[in-house]
């Protein structure tokens, strides 16, 4: 299957409850080929209403970040969520909607094939690293799994309402940056730096 008959049928999808509820399924977005993947939870309101992930305040603070490490979502890298449609009241997903959502997410991986797996926040880090993941004492450690490097970090949305957290979080994107340079430098080609 390709990548756009993929989101086809994904945008289709009516395997757990939150379809009754969603306005849109916010499949992910960016490039394809990235080898660099952020997996943020699930959408709030505003992904809901545009179909995009990250695209309200945490959005907002996550491109700052990514744009200091000259990562763009629409040039070198692929941002998804655990789940792809809204949980209502922004609630965290239920066990039964990732464990449906997940073969989606599954098979982003595979036709993307990610060398680099960034998961922000706790629900994405334990979903796709380990169940007792702990960001607060595990973010910026990165760990291979099936020749795949996962890291957690700080979801933006944390960072916004504790903003001391800040400068934590952004020591992890730094090592992300070098963690690209090492692994998959070809990330960074074409990309114009200040
Ligand atoms: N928070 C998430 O985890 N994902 C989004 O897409 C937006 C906010």
């Amino acid at each position: 299957m390709d990548f756009e008959t993929l989101k086809a049928q994904c945008l289709e999808c009516s395997r757990c409850a939150l379809a009754q509820t969603r306005t849109n399924v916010v499949f992910g977005t960016g490039v394809p080929t990235a080898r660099v993947m952020f997996i943020g939870e699930g959408p709030g309101q505003h992904e809901d209403e545009e179909g995009l992930p990250f695209v309200g305040r945490s959005g907002k603070l996550l491109d700052q970040y990514l744009e200091a490490i000259d990562l763009d979502r629409n040039k070198n890298i692929f941002i998804a969520n655990i789940v792809k449609c809204r949980p209502p009241q922004n609630r965290d997903p239920l066990p039964e909607e990732w464990e449906a959502c997940m073969p989606w997410l599954r098979e982003q991986f595979r036709l993307i094939r990610p060398k680099i797996i960034v998961c922000l926040g706790r629900i994405a880090a334990q979903r796709m690293i380990r169940a007792d993941f702990s960001v607060t004492k595990e973010h910026g450690v990165f760990i291979e799994k099936n020749g795949v490097l996962f890291m957690g970090t700080l979801h933006p949305a944390a960072l916004l309402r504790n903003p001391r957290q800040k400068p934590v979080a952004f020591e992890d994107f730094v090592a992300l940056r070098e963690k690209i340079l090492e692994v998959c430098p070809e990330t960074y080609d074409g990309v114009e730096r200040d």
